[in-house]
């Protein structure tokens, strides 16, 4: 990491490739802060993936090197900017599945060297966590819950790269949950929104779900008996109205879980930042989902918090949070060398997270 001050205007190229999206996109930030998405470009692997029902690791590697040259040039093109006009390059590092973070950083690091450019090698976390700056003015600090289909988090942030964990899943991540959940339906991959739109002719009160570590006294999650108790249920389903009462009551359970657990946590920052503004700050896929937004804006504001969530487009994976983190770093004169890694784990509170596992390792490791 190298440090030189900057106060000049920002034009990032950020470049996502860590999951299933292929992603570039071109964000002026100015010496003020003030932030404008000039071009957000995403190729979508949905039809690739989905006669696997899920990501296949090998075949979103293959196709973040086919589309990224294609995107890139589209939010050039969209920008109506060049190489020559822009000031940084940013791409995700990681974490993420390694074959994707490989190609999209790799791009990142040949722009920076065929332009001359600061590169920086962004936590895809810390992308989410300033996506709801992408089109809001949310000041630091603020405490972010962060769920996705790999994440599960409350997060206090106070500046650029400055995150402590209040809590964290134990088993699987929320957007897992539902896309898991989905699959017992008999739902179609991405299982998230399919599930949300299910649920909506749905009676929440048909089934009773458990309702995990509700008198548990920390800020982790949990959604393995949820999971389990959904698939019990669903397997003695035979009409399309009890699937739709189901995923109702699945959805209910989820968002009154993240909403009583970001409770906990609103409780003990307000203690701890009294008098420096509460914000509650929402991101990641599963923040695209209204059921989920509306108990949470619910909560915030019965803690007098203010509520912040991204725009639909920037909840789930995308480029212009990756170029925000980008500039937002390079505006304080960080940047990374072009041998910066590739990490398929990487938490954003490392410290914490070293300390206190609350996953044991195997498949998703520290980065839930
Ligand atoms: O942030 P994201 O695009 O990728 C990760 O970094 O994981 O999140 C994807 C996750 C998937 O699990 C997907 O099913 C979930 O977010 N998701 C939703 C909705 N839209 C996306 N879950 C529930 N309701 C939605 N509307
Ligand atoms: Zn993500």
């Amino acid at each position: 990491m190298t440090s030189t001050t900057q106060t000049v205007p920002q034009v990032v190229l950020g470049i996502e490739t860590s999951c299933d999206e292929t992603a570039a996109a071109v964000v002026r930030r100015g010496p003020d802060g003030a932030v404008e998405v000039l071009s957000s470009a995403i190729a979508s692997q949905i039809a690739a993936h989905a006669p696997f029902g899920g990501v296949v690791p090998e075949i979103a590697a293959r196709a973040h090197v086919e589309s990224i040259d294609g995107i890139a040039a589209r939010a050039l093109a969209d920008a109506g900017v060049g190489f020559e006009d822009l000031t940084g390059v940013a791409a995700t590092a990681g974490p993420g599945l390694v074959g994707g973070v490989m190609v999209g950083l790799s791009f990142g690091k040949a722009v920076a060297l065929a332009r001359g450019l600061p590169l920086v090698a962004v936590n895809h976390l810390e992308g989410h966590a300033v996506s709801a700056r992408l089109a809001s003015e949310v000041d630091y600090p603020f405490l972010l819950l962060l769920v996705s289909g790999g994440h599960c988090q409350l997060l206090a942030v106070d500046g650029v790269g400055a995150c402590r964990r209040l809590g964290s899943t134990i088993d699987d991540a929320a957007g897992e949950a539902f896309d898991k959940i989905a699959k017992t339906l008999g739902l179609p991959y991405p299982g998230g929104p399919a599930l949300e739109a299910l649920a909506e002719r749905g009676d929440a009160e048909r089934f009773v779900l458990p309702r995990m570590l509700l008198g548990r006294k920390d800020c982790d999650f949990s959604f393995s008996g949820l999971k389990t108790a959904a698939a019990r249920i669903a397997e003695g389903l035979t009409t399309a109205v009890e699937r739709a009462d189901l995923a109702a009551a699945v959805q209910a359970a989820i968002a009154s879980q993240l909403a009583e657990r970001s409770n906990r946590a609103m409780a003990a920052y307000a203690v701890a930042h009294e008098g420096r503004g509460l914000r509650f700050v929402v991101a990641g896929g599963v923040a695209a989902n209204r059921a989920v937004r509306a108990r949470l804006q619910a909560t915030a504001e019965a803690r007098g918090f203010s509520f912040t969530a991204p725009p639909l487009a920037y909840c789930t994976d995308n480029a212009a949070m990756i170029a925000l983190a980008g500039a937002e770093r390079l505006a304080l004169g960080i940047s990374d060398p072009l041998d910066a890694p590739a990490r398929p784990r990487w938490p954003l509170d490392e410290a914490a997270a070293n300390a206190n596992p609350t996953h044991v390792p195997g498949r998703k490791g520290a980065k839930a």
